[in-house]
């Protein structure tokens, strides 16, 4: 029987980061820090606070950093203890998961995030899962975590969530598009999913922010699925099959969204971080007066 709850996240993670080039030349793009944790220690951070149980990393070549950040730094560790730097250390392991809690499977060919998802079909099973990009940071300040949001509305819809928000027209071809009856709704009902459409294409101005709850019937379609004219598996289109079949909702999650994919976006996203940090923020303040003209 299918299982409702939601406790595997997959985290894909092979993409190049080109966007955020030369820094990814032989940094993954994940690891690229906002003020000081790497962005995918903030995503796999939002997950086990909202309840996630697996997290699973669908990760590439050159991407060994990230399995590093999240095991034991033998050396690191010794060190810090020796010298009595306890808040150091602490900084260094409060996050590593027990063993066995994060998985790996390798993504061999870079054929799209649909691609990416389908690579941890076997370790998901037949039940509802999560999936998270640690390119779209979430600051959730006093809310539930993000993806939290989307268990909750999946407690209530069943079926397919994502999270969406609304982008200037202009931003339509960077994003997944909904086409929906009630754009201004809270959980607005999918009608229809667009990948990247020109602003004069798109049905709506809501788009998709990198956290879902999917059906593992989306593995089927993904399956099926063949690759687009940039030669990549969709998400969105194997998403887009699922429409009518079952209940299918974006969610308007209450937090605030930071795309760290491209520089302006991981710009805004570390001075935002820093201001709300006690210590830094006067001289964050200061820091943004000097520079503003
Ligand atoms: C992917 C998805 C897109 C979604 C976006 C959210 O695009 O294909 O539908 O809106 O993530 O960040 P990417 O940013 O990987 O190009």
């Amino acid at each position: 029987m299918l299982s409702s709850k939601v406790t595997k996240a997959v985290f894909p993670v092979a993409g190049f980061g080109t966007r955020m080039l030369p820094a990814t030349k032989s940094i993954p793009k994940e690891m690229l820090p906002v003020v000081d944790k790497p962005l995918i220690q903030y995503a796999v951070e939002e997950a086990i606070e909202a309840g996630i149980e697996e997290i699973i990393f669908v990760t590439g070549r050159n991407k060994q950093a990230i399995e590093d950040h999240f095991d034991i730094s033998y050396e690191l560790e010794d060190s810090l203890r020796k010298r009595g730097k306890n808040e150091a250390l602490q900084q260094v392991t409060e996050f590593l998961q027990e063993p066995g809690r994060i998985k790996y499977v390798r993504q061999m060919r870079p054929l799209g995030l649909g691609h990416a998802v389908l690579c941890a079909k076997d370790l998901i099973g037949d039940e509802p899962f999560a999936i998270m990009s640690t390119d779209d940071l979430m600051m959730y300040n006093g809310q539930e975590p993000c993806i939290k949001q989307l268990i909750n509305a999946h407690d209530d819809t069943g079926g397919n969530i994502v999270a969406v928000m609304d982008v200037p027209l202009e931003q339509t071809k960077r994003y997944g598009i909904l086409d929906t009856p009630n754009q201004d709704a809270d959980l607005p009902i999918i009608e229809g999913l667009v990948e990247k459409p020109n602003p004069e294409d798109a049905p709506s101005t809501l788009s998709i922010t990198g956290r879902y709850v999917l059906l593992p019937e989306v593995f089927d379609w993904l399956e099926k699925q063949s690759a687009d004219k940039s030669g990549e598996i969709q998400l969105t289109d194997a998403m887009a099959n699922m429409i009518g079949r079952h209940p299918f909702h974006g969610l308007r999650y209450k937090a605030t969204y930071f795309d760290c994919g491209n520089k302006l976006g991981w710009l805004e996203a570390n001075i935002a971080f820093a201001a709300i940090d006690q210590q830094m923020s006067p001289d964050v303040q200061s820091l943004l007066k000097k520079y503003a003209r």
